[in-house]
């Protein structure tokens, strides 16, 4: 973003939010709302820049990555695990897809957030601290990567830090991820960071969807994690990469490995292939783990 400001949705008179409709925002406020609705919710997760990366999403983003997995993976009993899963708009379009499984676990690094009040401002904190974004009561200004955000919106940033502030926690997980988990004692999330091993249950199946991606990050970075990766999945277990490509006209991408002898065998892939399917085949098993991830 070169700018990193944007014009919050609704401030603004009507025809001027038209015009300029690319740089109108809605207001990620509703995340704190109890009676926040799927849409709202998800819209808001594209104001989330956390890490590398942005907890943008969608509804029925995957539906062939999906498919691949189903028509090629007995999945009765299975354990999967959807790493990047952001407020859980994709794992609930799988799971509805789903009948035996025995485990589906929500993981992502960036499960919460902390909003501060401080006058006009709400500043938004990382789970980690990190202040990632300011709405005012018509703006919305994200900080990272622009001194000048930095500038004018720093004075409420320390303010929100001082202690005895009171901070609003929000958990991203959308409306309908939380029904599920109510309902369904299989379905759960999961604080994990891909770049280290999985200490969970043993997935049969880990879904990668638009994390690993060379707008974010490097090849040798994401090599390393999908060596991680590797070493977190037991022989025959599954990975699933899926990417949103932004070029024109190419649907969703993506690809089913299979871990064999100690390295990713490709199982099938859409026609334009992954992102990353060439580094895919870069990994292999440079230390066998010692623990093999518990069941
Ligand atoms: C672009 S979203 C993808 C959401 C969803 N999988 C999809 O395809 O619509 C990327 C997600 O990865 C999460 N993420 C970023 N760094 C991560 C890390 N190191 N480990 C696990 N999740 C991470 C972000 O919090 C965000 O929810």
């Amino acid at each position: 973003m070169l700018l990193p400001i944007r014009l919050l949705k609704g401030s603004w008179p009507r025809p001027l939010e038209r015009w300029f409709s690319r740089f109108v925002w809605s207001d990620p406020l509703v995340i704190l709302r109890d009676d926040v609705s799927e849409e709202d919710f998800r819209a808001a997760m594209s104001a989330i820049h956390v890490g590398d990366t942005i907890k943008i999403t969608g509804r029925d983003r995957h539906p062939v990555a999906d498919d691949l997995l189903i028509e090629n993976v007995e999945l009765s009993g299975a354990t999967i695990v959807d790493i990047g899963a952001s407020d859980g708009s994709t794992s609930v379009d799988l799971i509805r897809k789903l009948d035996d499984f025995a485990r589906y676990i929500m993981a992502d690094l960036f499960f919460e957030i902390d909003v501060v009040e401080v006058g006009r401002h709400s500043v938004f904190f990382d789970n980690d601290g990190n202040w990632i974004l300011t709405v005012g009561h018509r703006i919305l200004a994200w900080p990272a990567d622009s001194a000048l955000v930095r500038l004018v919106f720093g004075r409420s940033e320390r303010r929100a830090r001082r202690p005895g502030m009171p901070q609003k926690r929000a958990l991203l997980l959308g409306p309908a991820a939380r029904e599920l988990m109510r309902r369904d004692q299989r379905i759960n999330y999961r604080v994990h960071d891909i770049f280290t091993p999985w200490d969970g249950p043993a997935p049969t199946v880990v879904k990668v969807a638009n994390l690993l991606r060379r707008l974010y990050f490097s090849d040798e970075v994401i090599v390393s994690a999908l060596q991680t990766l590797l070493g977190s999945l037991t022989e025959g277990a599954y990975l699933l990469i899926v990417d949103n490509s932004r070029i024109p006209g190419m649907g969703p991408r993506a690809g089913l490995y299979q871990r064999d002898d100690g390295k990713f065998t490709m199982i099938a892939e859409t026609p334009d292939r992954p992102e990353i399917a060439d580094l895919v085949g870069r990994a292999q098993l440079t230390v066998f783990p010692l623990d093999e991830p518990q069941p």
